[in-house]
Order: C-alpha cells, then sequence, then structure tokens
C-alpha cells in the first residue's frame, strides 16, 4: 500500500455535499488529514463531520482557490464539487460549464502553482449517454446527451491533457445512481429529485410519488438503474486514491453491477418502511435511457474494489434509518 505519511491532507470539493460527505467520512476513517471546500449551495454544514475542516468558498472564485493552496498543506484532491442536476443543466448550460469545467480548471491551476500532484475525479455514467448494450463498461463510447455529462466528460479530458503535459496523475470514477447513508450522512438534496429520497420522503408523509413512464421495453415498464451504495463509493476514492500511482490516466466504472427498476425501488421501499407507499404514472421524463446497468469489471481488477452492499434492500434499508433520524433532512 502506498505510504500515506505523503499523502497526509487530501482537499475534498464538495465535501458538504451528499456524496462528499461520505467520502471525507471515509478518508477520516481512514486516518486521513481531510480538508473540504463547500459553496455549502447544495452542501450542508451538518454534513462536515467533526475532525473535518471546511473552508466555505467556491472553486469559481480563482483567488479563493489560490489562498486555499496557499495557506494549507495539501496534499491530493478529491474533486466533487459540481452541479449535477441533469435537467438544470439542459436548461442553464453557462452555469453548468462554468462550475463543472470552469471551477475545475481553477482548482488544476491551483493544483499546478502550488505543486499537487495527484488528482481523483468525481465523474458519471452521464459520459456514456444511450447505452449501446447492457453492462456498460469503460470501453464504451462516451457520447453525452446532456450537458451534465457533456460537461464530466470534458472534465475528464482536460485532466488527461494536464496528466500528459504537466504529469498530474489523475483517476476518475463514473458513477451510476449514488444511494444509501452511512450511519451518520445521508441524501438532502433541495430540491429533492431523486427517487430513493423521494420514495421514503412519500413513507414520511404520504405524498404520492411520481413514476415517469411505465412503457419502457424493460420487464414492468419503467426504467432500470444501477444503484451503489454511497459508502462503497467512498471506498473506491480511498482505494483509487491510495494506488493512484498505478492508475492514472485511467476511469473506471462505480455500480453495483445490478439493474433495479422504478417500480421494483418502490416495491422494496413499501416492504422495509411497512408503508403502502402511494405512486401516479406520470409521462417519460426527458433524456431517461430506458436501462443504465454498470460492468465493475475494470475496478474490480486494478482497483480491488466491488461494493459490500449490492442488494437493492440493503442500500434502501440504510437510507431508511438515516431518513427516520432526520425526517426533514439537515438542520433537524
Ligand atoms: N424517477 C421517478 N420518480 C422520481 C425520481 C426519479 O420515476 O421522483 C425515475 C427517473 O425517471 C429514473 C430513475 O427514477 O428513471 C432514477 O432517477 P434519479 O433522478 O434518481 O437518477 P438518474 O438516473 O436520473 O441520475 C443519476 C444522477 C445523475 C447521473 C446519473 C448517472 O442524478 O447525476 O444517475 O446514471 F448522471
Amino acid at each position: 500500500m502506498t505510504d500515506r505519511s505523503f499523502k497526509t491532507n487530501i482537499l475534498v470539493t464538495g465535501g458538504a455535499g451528499y456524496v462528499g460527505s461520505v467520502v471525507a467520512e471515509g478518508l477520516l476513517s481512514r486516518g486521513y488529514r481531510v480538508t473540504v471546500v463547500d459553496n455549502l449551495q447544495q452542501g450542508h454544514r451538518e454534513a462536515v463531520l467533526p475532525g473535518v475542516e471546511l473552508i466555505v468558498g467556491d472553486i469559481r472564485d480563482e483567488a479563493f482557490i489560490d489562498n486555499v493552496f496557499g495557506r494549507y498543506d495539501i496534499d491530493a484532491v478529491v474533486h466533487m464539487a459540481a452541479d449535477s442536476i441533469v435537467e438544470r443543466s439542459m436548461a442553464d448550460p453557462r452555469e453548468c460549464f462554468i462550475n463543472n469545467v470552469g471551477g475545475g480548471m481553477n482548482l488544476l491551476n491551483g493544483m499546478l502553482k502550488h505543486g499537487v500532484p495527484d488528482i481523483v475525479f468525481s465523474s458519471s455514467a452521464a459520459v456514456y449517454g444511450e447505452p449501446r448494450g447492457i453492462p456498460i463498461d469503460e470501453d464504451h463510447p462516451c457520447d453525452p446527451v446532456n450537458t451534465y455529462g457533456d460537461s464530466k466528460y470534458m472534465f475528464e479530458r482536460i485532466l488527461s491533457r494536464y496528466g500528459m503535459a504537466y504529469g498530474i496523475k489523475h483517476a476518475s470514477l463514473r458513477y451510476f445512481n449514488a444511494a444509501g447513508a452511512s450511519d451518520r450522512l445521508g441524501e438532502d438534496h433541495r430540491p429533492e429529485t431523486h427517487l430513493i429520497p423521494n420514495v421514503l420522503q412519500s413513507a414520511i408523509d404520504r405524498a404520492r410519488v411520481t413514476v415517469y413512464g411505465n412503457d419502457y421495453p424493460t420487464d414492468d415498464g419503467s426504467c432500470i438503474r444501477d444503484y451503489v451504495h454511497v459508502g462503497d463509493i467512498a471506498q473506491a476514492h480511498v482505494l483509487t486514491l491510495e494506488k493512484l500511482g498505478d492508475l492514472s490516466g485511467r476511469a473506471y466504472n462505480l455500480g453495483s453491477g445490478k439493474g433495479c427498476s422504478v417500480l421494483g425501488v418502490i416495491e422494496a421501499a413499501r416492504r422495509i418502511t411497512g408503508v403502502d407507499i402511494p405512486i401516479d404514472i406520470a409521462p417519460r421524463r426527458a433524456g431517461d435511457p430506458a436501462i443504465l446497468v454498470a460492468s465493475c469489471e475494470l475496478a474490480k481488477k486494478e482497483i480491488g474494489w466491488g461494493p459490500e452492499f449490492d442488494r437493492i434492500d440493503d442500500i434502501i434499508e440504510s437510507a431508511w434509518r438515516w431518513k427516520r433520524e432526520h425526517p426533514a433532512g439537515y438542520g433537524d
């Protein structure tokens, strides 16, 4: 294993957000010092655990980033800060590119200026676009169908060029559908657009869940996704960071390798919560592919990573535990 004394202080951008906070937790429990940069637009102060240093600021602000690298002794970066709502990226591509590409470049330029060599980047299954076969492996062409996916793919390309020209060591982790919760940290987006938190919210307040489409070419007619536990995603970041010397320049899928339909998620949530969650069937949501399921063989082989949670019930169960403790999210 890599000698961690060389990598003691990890900067996690977006580390007050859903996935970022759990990644920070994973790094902390592994003995790293963790410094979080977050503008708290989507992130929550309460999601930053004791022992993690939070610096409130924006990666779009070049002077702020320069100051962070100048003042804190950063050894490596996990870059997760981004606009991640697909619909918003389509309505407002300018903001999406400024945040996800422009902000990311500020970060890279700060790393170069201050001699920080290593970065692990949160990418997305959205880089693949409409799948040409299932499961999707990393050789699948990258042909994003939305601005969000474009922005993630552009940054992967920028990393590749910076790697070649300046020797930045980098790996990109393309997650499928992040889900579930750790004991202390869970999902609280405002507004919430994701399926599992919406379904669990309905188990609390009996609001009807909208199912976007039941006429897809799947067994039950609803979309199939690959839900991967947020704790497993965190573990993948830690391992990738520790093996970055061998993995540099690579991109890996993070999924469970199993698909579950929207109606399947709702059935599982009914079983787990004991609530007969009410649904409405609505037309398809624009830009939703019928099926997205990852092949995670490459991550297994090269990172030595595999999901611990591969049953949808266990993933939903963890999210439900957190939701019951935080019925209105953070700040309760
Ligand atoms: N869905 C509903 N009702 C809801 C919310 C979602 O039916 O209230 C459906 C969607 O139509 C989709 C599935 O549930 O078929 C999952 O939707 P999510 O919004 O939870 O997640 P997405 O698959 O749209 O997107 C997620 C991330 C993206 C990322 C993508 C990669 O939010 O950032 O996974 O696979 F790009």
